[in-house]
């Protein structure tokens, strides 16, 4: 399976997936700013990079043809939006539909947009987390592949919370990539995905906070 991961910052979900010995084939790694610092990442790692710089357009629909067609060269079979900071045009993404995904820092549907953490401490949520979903038109809205759950902590401010997520991001990002390479991934009629053969987590559960002990 060909893999292009599109990255516009820091780039430390891009090293997640290049670390994690996956069996794709990372076709390019595409960055919308030249100073992306996971583009410098990605040259470390051995992947080839390329940047499609948005300030050279003059509109939406001018930079996402461009971002088409520089992904199209690379005949991916799946695209991976990691830190991909630009919201794309309804035809882009419907011309990759069931082949794109992204990564998401918080448990959708709660909290889609920007700044989820501080939203999760606004609203006293005591559990909080990210999702790994197909990209849809509605921004932050399309079928849910994986989430990881963690505790939203007394004492939390939005860098320690946005921490405890990202190493859970590092976590689910990678396998969910692994089942779509593996064709375990399925989105149902319905709209809701299936991964098979995965075994349930029944029985495990997180409280937050703690519950007594007695
Ligand atoms: C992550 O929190 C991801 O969930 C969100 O953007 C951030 C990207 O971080 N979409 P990085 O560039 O992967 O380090």
């Amino acid at each position: 399976m060909r893999v292009v991961i599109l990255i516009s910052g820091r780039g430390s979900n891009m090293e997640a997936l290049l670390k994690a010995d996956l069996p794709v084939e990372f076709a390019a790694v595409i960055g919308n700013r030249p100073d992306a610092k996971g583009l410098g990442i990605a040259r470390d790692l051995g992947a080839p990079t390329v940047v499609v710089d948005h300030t050279r357009f003059d509109g939406r629909d001018s930079f996402d043809a461009a971002l088409a067609a520089e992904i199209d060269r690379h005949e991916p079979d799946l695209i991976v939006l990691a830190g991909f900071m630009r919201v794309l045009t309804d035809g882009f993404v419907r011309r990759y539909q069931g082949r794109m995904i992204n990564i998401h820092p918080s448990l959708l549907p709660a909290f889609p947009g920007l700044h989820t953490h501080r939203s999760a401490l606004e609203a006293g949520v005591k559990v909080h987390g990210c999702t790994v979903h197909f990209v849809t038109p509605e921004v932050d809205a399309g079928p849910i592949i994986i989430q990881a759950v963690v505790p939203v902590l007394s004492g939390d401010d939005e860098v320690r919370l946005a921490a405890r997520v990202l190493a859970q991001e590092h976590r689910i990002y990678p396998q969910a990539v692994r089942w779509i390479a593996e064709g375990r991934v399925a989105v149902q009629p319905g709209g809701t995905v299936l991964v098979t053969d995965v075994p349930d987590a029944s029985g495990k559960s997180l409280i937050s906070p703690a519950p007594d002990n007695r």
